[in-house]
């Protein structure tokens, strides 16, 4: 499994919907996020991009430096910038940064964010963009290491002896992951991406997806990976979990859902439209499927589930999904600084993946908390059973 953390570019809450307890995401609180990343052992972190976050690549580049191996999952928005300019930027990030770069291809689904940024395509279009500029970014990049240029002429975009004189550090690019639900987004990640990305929708639905994308990408030839991105509230009981899930939207009003749900309603996105099926907008039937709860959803836009319970449950039902097929996990709960601390010392322990060993302390045996009466090591903690405990 691979577990990567969350950058909170869009704030950071301890209760939803209220600045109380509302966190200052400067760039201090997002390097303790990203160092508490890298030194717990997180393979990577995602940074999301939209009008409502800071800019994800200036983000990531101002810690490159504060980390020693953590990947920076970049979001990037096809039709925003032109993808010779984009290739750059990534061979840059990627040399920069020791081969730490991987970018997440979203197109986008907000017709009114768009508009504003001077978009102005359908849904069908926006994605001929997307697939376009993928076509043009892989291409030159691809041609970086061997000194070619990129001749395209698209409906949308075209280049003329387009290049990048600086090769990214992995050949022949960084990986592309990918998010979109509809049809056009599975088509395009069948044809051209590396990982393809679901929110947390319950198990069932994700085997769905995860045929069809199969099934898509078999005709195309090609085989891709498979990540998800959850919340986690991780708790050392089931029921402290849960009402620490109770607690987060304990001072949420039913004024501020709906109108979160009005914003999400008037967007064309698929992906969206079935995060947003999962509650209705209401709170009173919130656990849509065993320990994966849609309270988060009520109010944040994308990913809106979390998986709830204390350490074992977590992982069990982590273990679910990557027995449908998913590897890579992308996680993140609130505070961003504390949960990461959380999930790390209460899952990591139960999941089948490899320690860093490059990275410093974990070659230590200790000793692990306090010395006590100044003279005794603590005894190692038990490892805590590998079961679902009821919810
Ligand atoms: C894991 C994941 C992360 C995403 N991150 C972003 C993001 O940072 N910015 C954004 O505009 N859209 C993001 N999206 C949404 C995509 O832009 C997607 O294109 C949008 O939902 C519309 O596509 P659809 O109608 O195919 O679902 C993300 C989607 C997934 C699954």
């Amino acid at each position: 499994m691979n577990v990567f953390w969350f950058i909170p570019t869009h704030g950071d809450s301890r209760y939803l919907g209220t600045a109380e307890g509302g966190r200052l995401v400067s760039h201090d609180y997002m390097k303790q996020v990203a160092v508490a990343a890298d030194t717990l052992g997180y393979d990577g972190v995602l940074l999301p991009t939209g009008r409502s976050c800071e800019d994800a690549w200036v983000t990531a580049a101002s810690l490159i430096g504060e980390t020693r191996q953590l990947k920076f999952l970049i979001a990037v928005r096809p039709g925003l910038s032109a993808p010779t300019l984009s290739a750059r930027m990534a061979a840059t990030f990627d040399r920069l940064s020791g081969g730490r770069l991987l970018v997440n291809v979203v197109t986008g689904g907000d017709p009114a964010e768009q508009e504003s940024d001077g978009i102005f395509g359908t849904h069908k279009e926006r994605y001929e963009i997307s697939d376009e500029f993928l076509k043009i970014w892989r291409d030159v990049l691809g041609k970086t290491h061997t000194g070619g240029e990129t001749n395209f002429e698209g409906k949308h975009l075209s280049v003329k002896g387009a290049k990048a004189l600086y090769p990214p550090v992995q050949a022949p690019y960084p990986p592309l992951y990918f998010g979109g639900s509809s049809d056009e987004a599975i088509d395009l990640a069948a044809e051209q991406v590396d990982v393809y990305l679901t929110w947390g929708e319950p198990p069932a639905a994700v085997a769905e997806k995860i045929a069809t994308v199969r099934a898509r990408a078999a005709k195309a030839g090609r085989t891709l990976r498979f990540g998800i991105r959850l919340h986690v509230i991780v708790r050392e009981t089931t029921e402290a979990a849960w009402r620490a899930a109770d607690e987060l939207i304990s001072k949420l009003d039913d004024d501020t859902i709906e109108k979160a749900q009005k914003t999400f309603a008037r967007m064309d996105s698929e992906g969206q439209r079935r995060m947003a099926a999962l509650h209705g907008g209401k709170r009173d039937k919130l656990e849509v499927s065993p320990n994966l709860w849609a309270g988060v959803g009520l109010v944040r836009g994308g990913a809106g589930t979390a998986l709830v319970g204390d350490g074992p449950t977590v992982a069990a039902r982590l273990k679910e999904y990557a027995d449908l097929g998913i590897d890579t996990f992308i996680l993140s709960g609130y505070p961003h600084l504390e949960e990461s601390y959380r999930f790390a010392e209460l899952v990591f322990p139960l999941l089948p993946r490899k320690q860093n060993e490059t990275l410093p302390g974990f070659n230590l045996t200790g000793p692990f908390g306090e010395i006590v009466g100044n003279t005794h090591v603590p005894p190692p903690a038990a490892k805590p059973a590998q079961q679902v405990s009821e919810s």
